[in-house]
């Protein structure tokens, strides 16, 4: 496909609005503005006067968004940053409290089909995986340097893969002749190193592994956890909080940052000598995470992992 005519799709687009509970004199974040989908359905309906903040740590992603939500003129910011400031750049917006913030997390469409970023064990290109193109650690210098056990542990943290202990040190056999410089030779010494009957003929074997690896570039967890902490303390009482996650550890982050600000207290469930006296700070609205609709799921297949949470602020 022409790189020029992908798209990317937001997914659960009817349900995110929703709960945001857009209304006209609302502020919103759209801390992962991307190419703007769910941003221009937060304007519409939050018209004539509701605000958005869209803030992207991606360039490209940022001038196709600019160009999208132009003519929403001043009712539109956009931000280009991490949204783990998402303090900082709304202070420095002079704006106090919003009304909603949504987190739609993981990689665009648009940055996935690009082999220049190299995200995919599909097309051949150099193993970058950066989402920030300005920041400093590439896919290639964490594959060519880090020590088998710095490895190991990323495959187990980030992608729970079994086979991390055979991944790495073949990664580290390959790279003492030549360095791993293109995805496709990642994803070729990944799957070699998954035993042939653990291979799924659905999945393609490198699919964890390169979750992995990018997760670890982009220290998505750390982003994720600092942006709640941060994000639930912006929102006026009422607002709400809503992340899409795409696979399981990262929906179990969401879930367990919501829970521990809805008890009020991180000291763990049931221990006798707890003596917090911090009040809940949040409720959650989705005690079990909404899920897109088959409908939803046939037109855009993408969406099939998706899992939306969403918290108020009390
Ligand atoms: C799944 S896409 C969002 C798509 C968007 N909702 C739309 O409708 O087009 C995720 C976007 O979030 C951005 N992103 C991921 N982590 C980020 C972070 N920590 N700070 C800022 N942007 C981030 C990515 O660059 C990407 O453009």
């Amino acid at each position: 496909m022409k790189r020029s005519k992908i798209e990317h799709l937001p997914v659960m687009v009817k349900e995110v609005v929703e709960y945001l509970n857009c209304h006209q004199d609302g502020i919103y974040i759209d801390g992962t503005l991307g190419s703007g989908g769910h941003s221009l359905e937060i304007l519409k309906c939050s018209s004539p006067n509701g605000r958005l903040i869209g803030i992207d740590w991606d360039e490209d992603a940022i001038a196709v968004a600019k160009n999208r939500l132009n003519h929403f003129q001043d009712r539109v910011t956009i931000i280009y940053d991490n949204f783990k400031n998402l303090g900082n750049i709304v202070r420095e917006l002079k704006v106090h409290e919003v009304d909603g913030i949504l987190l739609d997390l993981g990689v665009s469409s648009i940055q996935l089909e690009n082999e220049d970023r190299g995200f995919s064990f599909r097309l051949e290109g150099p193993i970058d995986m950066r989402m920030d193109k300005s920041s400093r650690l590439k896919a290639f210098d964490l594959v060519n340097s880090f020590s088998i056990p710095e490895l190991e542990q990323i495959l187990w943290n980030y992608g729970e893969e079994r086979f991390g202990k055979r991944i790495a040190r073949s990664i580290a056999d390959y790279r003492k002749h030549k360095p791993i410089s293109t995805t496709v030779e990642l994803a070729d010494i990944v799957s070699a190193a998954i035993p042939s009957r653990f291979r799924s003929k659905r999945i393609h074997p490198a699919t964890k592994a390169f979750q992995a690896v990018r997760i670890a570039v982009n220290d998505e967890f750390r982003n994720l956890e600092t942006a709640i902490q941060v994000g639930i303390d912006l929102l006026r009482k009422g607002g709400r909080f809503c992340v899409i996650s795409f696979h399981s550890l990262e929906d179990r982050i969401v879930k367990q940052s919501f829970r521990l600000l809805e008890r009020g207290c991180i000291c763990p469930s049931g221990m006798p000598e707890c003596n917090c006296q911090k009040e809940s700070e949040v409720k959650v609205l989705t005690k079990k995470p909404v899920l897109p609709s088959e409908d939803e799921i046939r037109e855009n297949p993408r969406s099939r992992s998706a899992k939306l949470r969403v918290a108020e602020r009390v």
